[in-house]
């Protein structure tokens, strides 16, 4: 960035510190109320809030990019860090397999797979335990994911272990020799060469996995094994700690609002709307990240520098007054059409279905079996950029 240009209106708001981090909310209004771009020195970004600006934003590839922009940290190229034909065409390869009535067509799978994931947490809690509920959920899209890969299971244990060890604290933002992040890296190389077998595997045998997808389309002829493992890598540090953690979120809401929870129990076509309501009201992924790529962006009139990092606080555009009425009420009847929940634009979610169908069959069946429960410990390990909880303890109400 050029040091001659005056970066206003600016307000120094580090979303690391806890007391901030805890309740962003409130300091997105600050924003707001300060204008529609605003330098952010501690970020060395532009912060940007209001929902028609990062509408705008997020499909103005001439100005803006994904390519430069701070994404979390991975290695290689992946969707979210590519712009143009190449991405367009990944994206085109793996549609089908991701559209909703695909998923959709699994669900009784993630039904059996849920109730074996929590049948142990269950029975603790059925005991009067207080049990710490994450490591069931965090197992759903790490084994879903695996098995659209076509990962066998004598290799899931390690596909999961490392795809853990890499996706937890992803969003951190640690530097780079920091113990977590040397041990991320360690797992990361682990990782990449499980996928490249996998896709040296898949080579010999095509199968009907989202690997040989990739393989069997025209796009493969311009990429290296590499690069086919890393994109399909990708597919779950994208899908893992997200999906937990909003599965976490909803656990959490519902306990807090007794009256909800007892709602969406006895009237389950409820579920996916307290699903978007949550991803509405406590994004899972609060901000995202992009660059200004031209001389002439502009951002609700304000003109941004070429260079300049631009922060799409989606989250914060999640509650804008001027898109939601009353947007700090969590309310499960509202119409959450439109959501930034799952991103916008040419980049938006690709596994938003899938996580929807994971995230329904969890709360559905969990919701079977614990009709009633209260928090009674939180940990959000990484409180942001990332919401929702790294442990998150539930005790059973109305067990004699
Ligand atoms: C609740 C769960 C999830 C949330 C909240 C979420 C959120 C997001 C968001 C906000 C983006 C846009 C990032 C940007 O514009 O810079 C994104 C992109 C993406 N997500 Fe998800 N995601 C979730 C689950 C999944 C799952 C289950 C998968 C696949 C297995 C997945 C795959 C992807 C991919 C591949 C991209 C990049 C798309 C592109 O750049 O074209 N996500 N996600």
């Amino acid at each position: 960035m050029s040091q001659s240009i005056t970066r206003i209106p600016a307000l120094d708001i580090n979303f690391l510190d806890p007391d901030i981090s805890l309740d962003p909310y409130p300091h997105y209004e600050k924003i707001r109320a300060l204008g529609p771009a605003v330098w952010n020195p501690t970020l060395d970004g532009w912060m940007v809030v209001n929902y028609a600006d990062i509408k705008q934003i997020h499909v103005d590839l001439d100005n803006f990019t994904s390519e430069e922009g701070r994404a979390p940290k991975q290695q290689g190229e992946v969707l979210s860090t590519i712009d143009g034909p190449m991405h367009r065409k990944i994206r085109l390869v793996w549609h089908s397999s991701f559209m909703r009535s695909t998923v959709e067509k699994l669900s009784g799978q993630f039904d059996e797979l849920v109730d074996s994931l929590i049948a142990e947490p269950v029975a603790e809690m059925k005991q009067g335990k207080q049990v710490n509920v994450l490591p069931a959920i965090r197992r759903l899209p790490s084994t879903v994911i695996g098995r659209m890969l076509g990962v066998p299971p004598r290799k899931s244990e390690a596909f999961i272990r490392l795809g853990d060890a890499i996706s937890d604290m992803v969003f951190s933002g640690l530097p780079d020799d920091h113990p977590i992040e040397i041990r991320r890296m360690q797992a990361f190389a682990e990782f990449n060469e499980l996928m490249l077998d996998e896709v040296k595997d898949r080579r010999r045998n095509l199968g009907d996995d989202l690997i040989s997808e990739l393989l069997r389309s025209q796009v493969a002829e311009e990429l290296t094994d590499e690069q086919i493992a890393v994109h399909s890598g990708f597919l779950l540090f994208a899908g893992n700690e997200t999906t937990a953690r909003l599965i976490s979120s909803v656990l959490r809401i519902l306990a807090d609002r007794p009256e909800t929870l007892k709602e969406v129990v006895a009237d389950r076509s409820l579920v996916p709307a307290a699903i978007e309501e949550t991803l509405r009201f406590d994004s899972v992924v609060q901000v995202n990240y992009r660059a200004v790529k031209s001389d002439a962006a502009n951002i609700g009139g304000v003109h941004i520098p070429r260079g300049d990092e631009v922060l799409t606080f989606t989250a914060a555009a999640n509650r804008d007054p001027a898109r939601y009425a009353d947007p700090d009420t969590f309310d499960i009847h509202r119409s959450t059409q439109g959501h930034f929940g799952f991103g916008f634009g040419f980049h938006s979610c690709l596994g938003l279905n899938l996580a929807r169908v994971e995230s329904i069959a969890f709360l559905n069946r969990f919701l079977d079996q614990v009709p009633d429960f209260e928090v009674a410990g939180l940990d959000q390990g990484v409180p942001f950029p990332i919401r929702g909880y790294a442990k998150l303890f539930l005790k059973a109400k109305g067990i004699s």
